[in-house]
Formats: structure tokens, C-alpha cells, sequence
């Protein structure tokens, strides 16, 4: 069961009741899905590509499509990799009783002294090695591939796989395993991929340069903004639930506050139901909203500040120019250093061109933070 995210779910994937707006969004991705297109979505972190594309899996799951989730991030080796897709393959198959399968598989195989034995689980065909560490990962990986497809086979249905943080597949195989990976997807049938990545940039070079592995290999849909209306409605919602409220006022100071990004309206909102509860109010009130929005910008501060550590210090200094208004090609010492920067803090999603030397940052929270630090 999935962790409990609270009334304003925060951190992590949304719940379905919690996904706000998206529903024309997740029709198209569906249907993208639903055709057999490889879709990639690229947005930098805390905008909800994880939680539209898990609520695009369950969508189509409903449908009977067969789907499964496997996250790169924490992952560290090309085997681990491998092991995931798999035990998320045999997991869609329906078999919970999996791991214990597993290891009377591993027991059974070392008892006979053979590298390994083919079970069935839960209608699929699985090699459990006797020593995993000892298979050839790339080998592993390439079985494990496998078994969505002959999922998809056996139930005459399509498999969607989403791999969340895809850019990771990098630093666990470099350029072997993203090749790798390539030839293997390429030849499936019935196995659709859903890729999505928080390092926007890398994940539109990897999909969008001519010489990389995965060139034009998926289709790139744009996560489109929250509308304020939505917020207003799900936020007005929540609160009624609990039997509280917020003025219109309220509302305006969070949504000015946040530019209704995702993460930070829903830590808001949160931070306002807190301090509700707290002072034993009723309504959120223009004030308790700044009082709010004040505190999740402490907050906020420390994380980004870590993800501006994490830049060149040139993008740093343009985005503090944009941030504070000032134009980006006054200061003209190198134009064409500027110019790289400018296009790769575009490619990560960070800033948006509008018009000639003309940028918005596109997190509100971070211009805010970044025109105040100076
Ligand atoms: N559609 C949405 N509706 C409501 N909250 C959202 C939505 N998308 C994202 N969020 C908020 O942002 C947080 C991060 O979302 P997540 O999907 O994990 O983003 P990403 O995968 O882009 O890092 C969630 O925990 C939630 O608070
Ligand atoms: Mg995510």
C-alpha cells in the first residue's frame, strides 16, 4: 500500500484523489500510451511528472493494459536495474507471492548445483540464477526486458513501463548500457516505454541529439502549468473536508506566492492547514496565508540553494539577473558563454524565453528567493 502523503500530499507521487488538473493531460498521454508511442517527459524536479505518469499507469491499468513502475534514482548497478524491471514484471503478472518464489528458486538451484532454474510465476517464465552476482549483468538485463514482452504476448494486451529518472541510466552504464537498452526496446512489439527525467537537459540531448542512443526514440509531451481555478477548487475542497476554509484573499496570496507550481502551492496549502489547526481557526485568512508562504519559503531556502550549488556559477549569476530584472546582455563580456548558458538553463526548464533577451524563471518561488539573496 502506498504511504499515507497526508491531507496535502507532499514529497513523493500524489494519490489519485490528489492530482490536480492534469485530466486532459493524462488523455493525451494515454492515448499516446494506448498507440504503442514511446512518450518521454522532461521537467525539472517537484513539477508532478511521477505523479501524472503513475496516474497515466493506473489509468490504463483499469483498461487492462499491463503496467509497471521502476524508479532509477536509487538504483546503483546495471544488475540492480535488471532485477527491478523483472520484479516489477512479475509483480504486474500478478504474483505476490514473488520474492518467496524466488528464493525456493535460488535454494532449489544451489541444492542441484546448476547456474540456474526456469519457473513459472504467475504464468511467466523466470530464470532465477543460483548466484546472481555472478550473471553477466548486461545478460540479466537483457531477460528481464524480455519479460514484459512476453507478458504483453501471453495476455494479448500492451505493457507500458515507465522509467522514472531515466538520466540515472547513465551513471549506472554510461553509453553501453543506454545502447544497450536501445536495441533491446527497439525490437518490441508490445512493450511501451514511458521515460521521465528531472534532469531536463540530459533527458532532451539523449532523445533529441542525432548522435545519442535514444535519438527521437520517444515522443516529448510538455507538462502543462496547474490552472490557478484548479487549485482554488482542490484546495477549497480539502479544507471543507475538515470542515474549514479559506477566504478568496487567501487564495490570491498563495497562488501570487507560488505561481501555482506544484510542490510549492501543495506545501503552502499545507502549511496553512497547520497553522489553522494550530491557532484553532476556522478560515485561512490573507494573513495566515503570508504567514504560510513565509514559512515554506524558509524552508525552501535550503533546498534551493543545494540545486543552485549545483550549477555552473555563470548560470547562477544569470538566473540572479533575471531574477532581479536586470538584462541578461548588458553585461556582454563573453556572448557566446552566455548564450551556451542561456539555451541550457532553457533545456532544463529552469528559465522560459520571452522574447528577444527577455527571460522568466519559471519556479516563482525561486525568483523570489534569488532576486531577495541578491
Ligand atoms: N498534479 C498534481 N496535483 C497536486 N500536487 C502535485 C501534482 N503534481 C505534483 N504535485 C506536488 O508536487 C510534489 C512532487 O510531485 P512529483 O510527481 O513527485 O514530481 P516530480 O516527479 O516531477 O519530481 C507532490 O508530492 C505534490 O505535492
Ligand atoms: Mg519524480
Amino acid at each position: 500500500m502506498a504511504a499515507d502523503l497526508g491531507t496535502f500530499p507532499l514529497g513523493g507521487p500524489v494519490p489519485a484523489g490528489d492530482v490536480v488538473d492534469r485530466a486532459d493531460f493524462l488523455d493525451r498521454l494515454c492515448w499516446e500510451l494506448g498507440q504503442g508511442h514511446a512518450v518521454l517527459l522532461a521537467a525539472p524536479r517537484r513539477t508532478g511528472k511521477s505523479s501524472a505518469a503513475l496516474a497515466a499507469l493506473r489509468r490504463l491499468a483499469v483498461t487492462g493494459t499491463r503496467t509497471a513502475a521502476v524508479d532509477l534514482f536509487a538504483l546503483a548497478s546495471v544488475r540492480d536495474l535488471a532485477l527491478q524491471i523483472a520484479d516489477a514484471a512479475v509483480t504486474a503478472a500478478g504474483g505476490g507471492v514473488r520474492v518467496d518464489a524466488a528464493r525456493a528458486g535460488e535454494r532449489l538451484a544451489r541444492a542441484l548445483a546448476i547456474d540456474h532454474v526456469r519457473v513459472a510465476l504467475a504464468g511467466l517464465e523466470v530464470e532465477i540464477f543460483r548466484d546472481p552476482a555472478r550473471a553477466d549483468p548486461f545478460e540479466l538485463l537483457d531477460r528481464a526486458l524480455r519479460m514484459p514482452e512476453a507478458l504483453a504476448e501471453r495476455g494479448g494486451t500492451r505493457f507500458v513501463l515507465l522509467l522514472d529518472e531515466f538520466q540515472e541510466a547513465r551513471r549506472l552504464g554510461g553509453d553501453d548500457l543506454l545502447r544497450r537498452l536501445r536495441a533491446t526496446m527497439q525490437t518490441q512489439r508490445l512493450t511501451t516505454y514511458l521515460f521521465c527525467g528531472s534532469q531536463a537537459g540530459v533527458m532532451r540531448a539523449l532523445f533529441g541529439q542525432s548522435r545519442q542512443a535514444f535519438y527521437r526514440f520517444a515522443h516529448p509531451l510538455e507538462l502543462p502549468p496547474i490552472p490557478d481555478g484548479a487549485w482554488r477548487d482542490y484546495i477549497a475542497a480539502k479544507l471543507g473536508d475538515l470542515g474549514r476554509g479559506a477566504t478568496d484573499a487567501a487564495m490570491a496570496v498563495v497562488l501570487e506566492a507560488t505561481g501555482a507550481h506544484p510542490y510549492d502551492t501543495m506545501a503552502v496549502a499545507s502549511r496553512a492547514l497547520y497553522l489553522v489547526e494550530r491557532f484553532g481557526r476556522q478560515q485561512v485568512d490573507a494573513d495566515l496565508a503570508r504567514e504560510a508562504v513565509a514559512a515554506v519559503e524558509r524552508e525552501l531556502a535550503v533546498v534551493l540553494e543545494a540545486e543552485l550549488s549545483a550549477m555552473p556559477p555563470r548560470a547562477r549569476e544569470i538566473l540572479t539577473h533575471i531574477a532581479t530584472a536586470s538584462p541578461v546582455y548588458a553585461e556582454s563580456r563573453a556572448p557566446a558563454t552566455l548564450a551556451r548558458v542561456l539555451h541550457g538553463l532553457i533545456a532544463d526548464g529552469v528559465i522560459t524565453r520571452r522574447g528577444r533577451g527577455r527571460y522568466a524563471i519559471g519556479e516563482r518561488m525561486l525568483a523570489r528567493y534569488l532576486a531577495a539573496r541578491g
